[in-house]
């Protein structure tokens, strides 16, 4: 029993956010003026527990879903992270484990995460410059402690590393030809993100984005490439270096919507199921887990939910949105 959505979409794919929390306070996503030391995080009886997220999985995965991402916040945040994905990954039918982090606690966790059974890991770098690094990722954590992430990550076993890197006009698009050197270098695979209008903190405008075929064009000036086939659905598009040295990705979710292939939801950490990551509200699953339903009826009301679906915010984004109520970032993990 797979449900479609109202545009005939299947539910795939699974976002998982563990934590609200992040040692980050990157500018376009939890700037200090809103997350500040008052700011009221979620207390942990708040949270879903990590049996509480298994037997969602265990639900879902029901319903066709095989691809999990771990995100926050920062996941790695999230006491014992590996505990839950060692459950996750022996869920019948699960057949991707990713996480998304800004890398600077993969020193102390790579190795049990992937001994744990995660398969893929996806670093955030948006910039190589330590200065430019603290302004915008505004931390006292040094960059040097998320390029010791990618190392340790390495050493862990996680072969190709995908790097994420958010581009904002003047601010870091004079680095797009060292980033992608360096991700060729080290062999990982860096995806150029165009900057989203995701919440309602990070001051988005049009005039911030720049555009995947302007990067594609200085990119392929330099070093030659082609294009790679990506599963329907992909939010990247995959390219490849002619000269062999490895892969690119560009997710164009401004310029280039991808709503038509949308087979993901996503849960936050306080138990609440979003159909779209620009989405003004969620389900509240905690809430029905915590009630004494059984899996049956979740499976139910997974599936009624999931057939009345008609999201596609990104195609929207230049009509009617502005000023909509969005859901923050930090809540449900990009
Ligand atoms: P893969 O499974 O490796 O393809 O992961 P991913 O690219 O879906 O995950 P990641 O967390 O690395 O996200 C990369 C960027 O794509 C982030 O900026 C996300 O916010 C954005 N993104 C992911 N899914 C969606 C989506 O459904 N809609 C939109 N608009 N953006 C998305
Ligand atoms: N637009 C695009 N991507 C964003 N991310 C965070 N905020 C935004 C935004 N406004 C990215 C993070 C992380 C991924 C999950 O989402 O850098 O790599
Ligand atoms: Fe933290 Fe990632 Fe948001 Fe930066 S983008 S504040 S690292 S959750
Ligand atoms: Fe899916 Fe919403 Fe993103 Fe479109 S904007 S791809 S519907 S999450």
């Amino acid at each position: 029993m797979e449900p479609l959505d109202t545009l005939g979409r299947p539910l795939r794919a699974l976002r998982i956010s563990v934590t609200d929390r992040c040692n980050f306070r990157c500018t376009y996503c939890m700037p200090k003026e809103v997350f500040g030391p008052d700011y009221p995080f979620l207390p942990r009886e708040a949270l879903l527990s990590f049996e509480e997220i298994t037997r969602l999985v265990r639900v879902f995965a029901g319903l066709g879903v095989t691809k999990l991402r771990l995100t926050g916040g920062e996941p790695l945040m999230r006491r014992e992270l590996s505990s839950l994905v060692r459950m996750l990954a022996a869920v019948p039918g699960i057949e991707d484990l990713a996480l998304t982090t800004n890398g600077v606690l993969l020193p102390d966790q790579a190795e049990a995460l992937r001994a744990a059974g995660l398969k893929r890991l996806t670093v955030s770098l948006d910039t190589l410059r330590p200065d430019r690094f603290r302004a915008l990722s505004d931390t006292d954590l040094p960059l040097s402690r998320v390029l010791e992430g990618l190392v340790a990550a390495k050493a862990a076993g996680f072969s190709r590393l995908k790097l994420n890197c958010v581009l904002q006009r003047g601010v870091n698009e004079d680095e797009i030809l060292d980033l992608a050197a360096f991700a060729r270098e080290q062999g990982h695979s860096l995806r150029f993100i165009e900057f989203m209008d995701v919440g309602t903190t990070n001051g988005w405008r049009m005039e911030s984005v720049v555009p995947a075929a302007e990067v594609h064009r200085r990119l392929h000036e330099r070093w030659p490439l082609e294009p790679v086939d990506a599963p329907r659905g992909a939010v990247a598009r995959e390219w490849r270096y002619r000269d062999g040295q490895g892969e690119l990705g560009l997710i164009a979710s401004v310029t280039a919507p991808f709503c038509r292939g949308c087979d993901r939801a996503r849960l936050s950490a306080d138990g609440h199921l979003y159909t779209c990551l620009f989405a003004g509200g969620g389900l509240d699953l905690k809430a029905f887990l915590r009630s004494g339903h059984g899996d049956a009826d979740l499976a139910s009301l997974l599936a009624f939910h999931w057939k009345r679906r008609d999201d596609h915010y990104s195609e929207l984004r230049h009509g009617a949105t502005p000023g909509l109520p969005k859901v923050e970032m930090s809540r449900i993990g990009g």
